[in-house]
């Protein structure tokens, strides 16, 4: 849609409302000065995540050792335990490179299981894949089939099928799991129910998407999730990892490493956090953890959104919502990042639909300035996301010293935020102080020398490369 200019549309706006707005623009804006100085910290957390003392963010190896040749065939699972849904996939990998055949099927994740035992968790999942099996394959005998598992939390990883869960974000909450091995109870619900599964890698969906992207694009370096969570997977050489050198790997064979940069910053040394951003973290079910992620991610968006009108309506410095019934507006989480979506496409003349929707929503009926503040606030909390998600970017290729590079990028965030891409590519510039594109020509799409582009489905067909990858290394005696 034509964006509509704006010169002059503040006019009518109340004073104390234009206070709020400036207010809130101090408050969420990030300057380049600032972006800059993010990314230099990000650089040095994330060397010292690979080091043996370790940092706040984790650097998982994954043990997916390098990219894939195009060779990779054969039919595999792929289980995708996202945040909303389960998706279960079957995926034939073509014998040349070519289109891949696949099955799916979709389960909802249902939101008590977020918070319920490890016994229900393991035993839906089972489930689920118990009857994908009779569906797509029924009366059939089967040998057991490889499992490419998408498990997107942190997990330390020993070897490629095995996971210990370091702690759970994106709000799931289940007791027993935190520092266990996820796979054995995994194998078990499976076994309990004869599901015909073998479990070959588990792998974080990071890492599914930089090696599905880099199998159709060889320029890929970075794999990125912007959704519920956020987080970046990238290929590192085994010599640059202190903290594997125990191991005495060939310091030139390449791992694909779990960065878990929604931890950046949990020590709150850099990161611009509002009063509202501490709140989240407080009332969160994990305190403390996922500072970054809690300023940018898909979940926290909406409930950023809330608590700042929550705020304005308590406010005695303005009047917000003056003698509405705000009660719907009180529940934590009532938000999803989509609502934030569609006030920012809405047609700024009138934000017909911004109103329609609150009264439907909420039932409240806001004032002509009131969707002013409205839609400029959710310009705000979605700019900041871009711009803090490049510094992530940024530091990666900074560290690597990458003077180009494509980065794949999958989540609704990215796949459906607007100007989350031109937002994002914009904070990129200025990080890495790009004045023209790698042709030397004006930058725009397709010139920028880093370029963050749409992957190619990680947890399925990323999930399968991995285990094909994991089966040859077996065979081959490597593992
Ligand atoms: C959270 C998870 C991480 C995942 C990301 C995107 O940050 O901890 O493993 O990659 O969300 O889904």
């Amino acid at each position: 849609r034509r964006q509509p200019s704006r010169k002059g549309s503040m006019a009518d706006v109340p004073h104390d409302l234009k206070q709020e707005i400036q207010r809130l623009e101090e408050l969420f804006t990030v300057d380049t000065a600032k972006l800059k100085a993010i990314t230099d910290h990000f650089i040095s957390e994330l060397q010292k995540g690979l080091s043996k003392e370790g940092g706040s963010i984790p650097m998982n190896p994954t043990w997916c050792m390098g990219f894939p040749t195009g060779h990779e065939t054969g039919t595999f699972l792929a289980l995708d335990m996202g945040g909303t849904n389960l998706r279960v996939c079957e995926i034939t990998l073509p014998e040349e490179k070519g289109e891949f055949d696949i099955i799916q099927s979709k389960y909802r994740m249902p939101e008590e299981l977020k918070s319920g035992t490890a016994e229900e968790l393991w035993g839906y999942i089972a489930d689920c894949l118990q009857q994908f099996i009779e569906y797509h394959h029924e009366e059939e005998k089967l040998d057991k089939i490889p499992l490419g598992f998408t498990f997107s939390y942190p997990a330390s990883q020993d070897y490629i099928d095995h996971g210990v869960l370091q702690r759970w974000t994106k709000g799931f909450d289940i007791d027993g799991v935190e520092g266990h091995d996820v796979v054995p109870p995994f194998e078990k619900a499976l076994e309990e129910r004869g599901v015909p599964i073998k479990l070959t890698a588990l792998i974080n969906d990071t890492t599914g998407t930089l090696i599905a992207s880099s199998y159709t694009d060889s320029e890929m370096k970075i794999g990125c999730i912007f959704g519920t969570g956020c987080n970046a997977a990238y290929m590192e050489t085994c010599g640059n990892i202190p903290k594997l050198e125990h191991m005495k790997l060939d310091p030139n064979q390449e791992i694909a490493i779990n960065c878990e940069w929604g931890a950046f910053d949990n020590e709150h040394k850099i990161l611009p956090r509002t009063p509202y951003d501490i709140i989240i973290d407080k009332d969160s079910p994990r305190p403390g953890q996922q500072a970054f992620e809690k300023m940018i991610a898909g979940l926290y968006l909406g409930e950023l959104f809330r608590l700042v009108l929550v705020d304005l309506h308590e406010s005695k410095n303005v009047k917000f919502f003056e003698g509405q019934d705000i009660s719907a507006l009180q529940k934590p989480y009532s938000i999803d990042a989509s609502v934030l979506s569609d006030i920012e496409n809405d047609p700024y003349e009138n934000l017909q639909e911004t109103a329609d929707n609150f009264k439907k929503i909420f039932n409240i009926t806001p004032t002509k300035p009131e969707l002013e503040l409205i839609r400029r606030l959710t310009e705000l909390i979605g700019t900041r996301s871009a711009r803090l998600s490049a510094c992530g970017v940024g530091a990666i290729c900074k560290k690597k010293g990458y003077k180009t590079a494509h980065v794949g990028a999958d989540g609704s965030v990215f796949n459906k935020y607007p100007h989350f891409k031109a937002r994002g590519a914009q904070a990129l510039k200025e990080i890495l102080d790009w004045e023209t594109g790698r042709d030397g020509k004006a930058l725009g799409k397709g010139h920028d020398p880093v370029e963050i582009m749409p992957a190619e489905d990680g947890s399925g067909v990323g999930a399968a490369l991995i285990a094909a990858l994991t089966l040859k290394r077996v065979q081959e005696g490597k593992l």
